[in-house]
């Protein structure tokens, strides 16, 4: 159950993401805040469910891992709401993009990959 509120949530914040960039390359900024706010709120929700994730592997054999995965999910929303904020601006973004980059392939590889706990019901 977790495990798909987690995937749904961050499937929708990526989404949601690409739309509050788009929407600030193209000068609209009143309908990019609206986005970044659900998109906000969004965070909440894989924090949540993420946080709840963590928790069934407290005191495992695998927690070290799993506290590492969190990390860098919280680095990947981090980076994620950097860009949001300076493609607002206008400022450069570059060096949070490849950031996100690491980030995202950081919690793909340590959640699809390494920790086995999956879509348990
Ligand atoms: C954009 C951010 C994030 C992405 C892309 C992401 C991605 C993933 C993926 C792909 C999985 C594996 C799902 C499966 O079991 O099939 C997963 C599981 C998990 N995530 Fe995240 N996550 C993010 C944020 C977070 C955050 C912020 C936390 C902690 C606060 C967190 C903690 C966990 C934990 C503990 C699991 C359980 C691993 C498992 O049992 O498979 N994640 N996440």
């Amino acid at each position: 159950m977790n495990t798909h509120l987690h995937v749904t949530s961050w499937v929708l914040a990526f989404i949601l993401f690409i739309v509050v960039v788009a929407l600030n390359k193209s000068g609209k900024a009143k309908g990019a805040k609206i986005f970044q706010m659900i998109l906000r709120l969004d965070y909440l929700l894989i924090l949540y469910s993420g946080g709840t994730l963590l928790a069934t592997y407290f005191n495992g054999p695998q927690m070290g891992e799993a506290i590492f995965k969190g990390l860098a999910g919280i680095w990947a929303i981090f980076a994620m709401e950097m860009i949001s904020m300076k493609s607002g601006r206008e400022e450069p973004t570059k060096s949070w993009w490849i950031q996100l980059v690491i980030a995202v392939l950081l919690t793909l590889i340590l959640g699809f990959g390494r920790l086995g706990l999956g879509f348990l019901p």
